[in-house]
C-alpha cells in the first residue's frame, strides 16, 4: 500500500508519519505523532528529497516506488543529514544504485563519516553558486548552516518557486492527510507546535536562522516544504514572520506563566497566592506548569512565547530542585533573551534555591528580575511575606501592562 499526494506539477508527497512515537529524539514529547516529509520530482531526470526516519521505511520505499513506477531515481538532494532524514538513503541506494547524491562539502564530510567510506564517486557536489537542472526545473541551493546542523542547506525550484526548507519551518505531530496549511482552518495549531518545535530544536541558533531569513528575501517563494509538519502554500508570510520573531528573541506576547516545583504542595500554594492577586490586579491570560509533570519542550516553547516568567523551586541538596534546574539549563543553552524573571524559593532550613537560580539566568543578556524575590521556608509564615508577594504581583502586573503600551 503506498501513500502519497501530488502536491503541485511534476511534485509528489512520498513521506510518511510515525503516529506511535512518543518521544522525538527520545526526548520531546509528541503526543500526535510525528511526520518526516519526502518530496519526489518526475522530471526529465527524477529527484527524491531527502530521506525519513527508519520508523516508517517501509510505507517510505513502497511511496516511492508506486510514484517512480518503471522509471530510474536519478538524484538524491539531501538538505539535511540528521537521521530522521538519512536514515534511508543507504536503502535508497541500494534499490537505485545509479542515484548520485547532490551534496554540498560541508554533507560530503558528514556523509563519510555516517557511511563509513568515502562517498565521493557517489556525489554531485553543489554550493550555494551552482545551478541545477533536471529538464524543466532548475534548482538553487542556500546554505544554512546550524539551521539545525552544521551541513544544512535549503534547495529552492526557480521554476515553480518552491522552498524545500530542511528542518526550518517544520512541526511536530502527523500530517492528517489534509498535508496542504491552508487545508486546516485553525492556523494557531501549527504556530503552537512550530514554535515547540522550534525552541527546541533550533532555538539556540537564531543569528544563523536570521542569516537564513536574510538569504531568502530575494527569493519568490510559492510553496515552502519542510521536512516535518504541514507545507504551506498561503500565509507563507506568517511563518517566515514567526521565524523572524523567534530567531531575534523576542516575546510573542506579554504574558505571565508561572513555571514551578512542589514537594509537598507549598511552593505550588505560594504560586497560586501570586497568581490570584495578579489576576485581581486585572492580568489576563495567566498560566501555571509543574516542572516536574510537564514535558520540557512545552516549557521551553512557552518560554520563547511570554515576556514573563516566574521560576518558583524548592532547594533541594542545597541546590536547585533537580527538574527546576534543569529546566533552566536548557533556555541558558537556547541563549534565550529579553525577558523578566521573578522568583520564588523554598526551602525548610537554608534556602539557597533563589540565588542559584539567579546565578543561572545571569548567563542570559537582557533580562530582567522582578523583585521582591521571595523566601519562603516551608510555607508563607506571616503577613510580612504576603505584603512582599503582593508586592510582586504589583511588579510584575505594572511590568507586563507597561510592556503591553
Ligand atoms: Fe528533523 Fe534536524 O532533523
Amino acid at each position: 500500500m503506498s501513500l502519497v499526494r501530488k502536491i503541485s506539477d511534476d511534485f509528489y508527497y512520498v513521506g510518511g508519519s510515525d503516529i506511535r512515537i512518543s518521544l522525538f529524539e527520545n526526548h520531546f514529547s509528541t503526543p500526535s505523532g510525528m511526520a518526516y516529509n519526502s518530496y519526489l520530482l518526475l522530471d526529465e531526470k527524477t529527484v527524491l528529497f531527502d530521506t525519513v526516519d527508519k520508523s516508517i521505511a517501509k510505507e517510505f520505499l513502497a511511496n516511492l516506488a508506486s510514484v517512480l513506477k518503471n522509471r530510474k531515481l536519478d538524484y538524491l538532494v539531501i538538505d539535511h543529514l540528521e537521521p530522521d532524514h538519512s536514515e534511508e538513503i543507504e536503502d535508497v541506494m541500494l534499490r537505485y544504485p545509479e542515484i548520485k547524491l547532490v551534496v554540498n562539502p560541508v554533507s560530503l564530510k558528514m556523509l563519510n563519516l555516517f557511511m563509513q567510506k568515502d562517498m565521493k564517486d557517489s556525489v554531485i557536489l553543489i554550493n550555494s553558486d551552482s545551478s541545477f537542472s533536471t529538464g524543466k526545473h532548475v534548482f538553487k541551493f542556500i546554505m544554512a548552516p546550524f539551521v539545525h546542523w552544521p551541513e544544512v542547506m535549503v534547495t529552492y525550484d526557480i521554476t515553480s518557486k518552491t522552498l524545500f526548507s530542511a528542518d526550518a519551518f517544520g512541526t511536530y505531530g502527523i500530517n492528517p492527510g489534509n498535508i496542504f496549511a491552508d487545508e486546516i482552518d485553525d492556523h494557531n495549531v501549527f504556530f503552537e507546535e512550530m514554535r515547540r518545535y522550534y525552541s527546541n530544536i533550533i532555538g539556540k541558533y537564531g543569528p544563523q536562522v536570521q542569516n537564513l531569513l536574510k538569504s531568502l528575501d530575494c527569493f519568490d517563494i510559492q510553496m515552502v516544504c519542510p521536512l516535518h509538519g504541514p507545507i504551506w502554500r498561503k500565509d507563507i508570510c506568517q511563518i517566515f514572520e514567526k521565524y523572524n520573531l523567534w530567531s531575534t528573541y523576542q516575546p510573542e506576547s506579554n504574558d505571565v506563566d508561572i513555571i514551578f516545583a512542589t514537594m509537598y504542595g507549598h511552593t505550588y500554594d505560594a504560586c497560586m497566592d501570586l497568581a490570584l492577586r495578579m489576576a485581581e490586579k486585572g492580568l489576563k491570560n495567566i498560566k501555571m506548569f509543574d516542572v516536574s509533570k510537564t514535558n520540557p519542550s512545552y516549557l521551553i516553547s512557552e518560554a520563547f512565547r511570554v515576556k514573563t516568567i516566574v521560576l518558583a523551586a524548592p532547594t533541594y541538596n542545597t541546590d536547585i530542585y533537580p527538574a527546576m534546574e534543569s529546566f533552566i539549563r536548557d533556555i541558558v543553552a537556547r541563549k534565550l533573551m529579553n525577558r523578566n524573571f521573578a522568583i520564588i524559593e523554598n526551602g525548610s532550613w537554608a534556602p539557597t534555591s533563589g540565588m542559584k537560580m539567579k546565578n543561572l539566568l545571569a548567563n542570559l543578556k537582557n533580562t530582567t528580575i522582578l523583585e521582591p524575590s521571595i523566601k519562603l521556608n516551608m510555607r508563607i509564615n506571616d503577613e510580612n511575606q504576603e505584603t512582599e508577594i503582593d508586592a510582586l504581583a504589583n511588579n510584575i502586573v505594572r511590568s507586563s501592562i507597561n510592556d503591553k503600551k
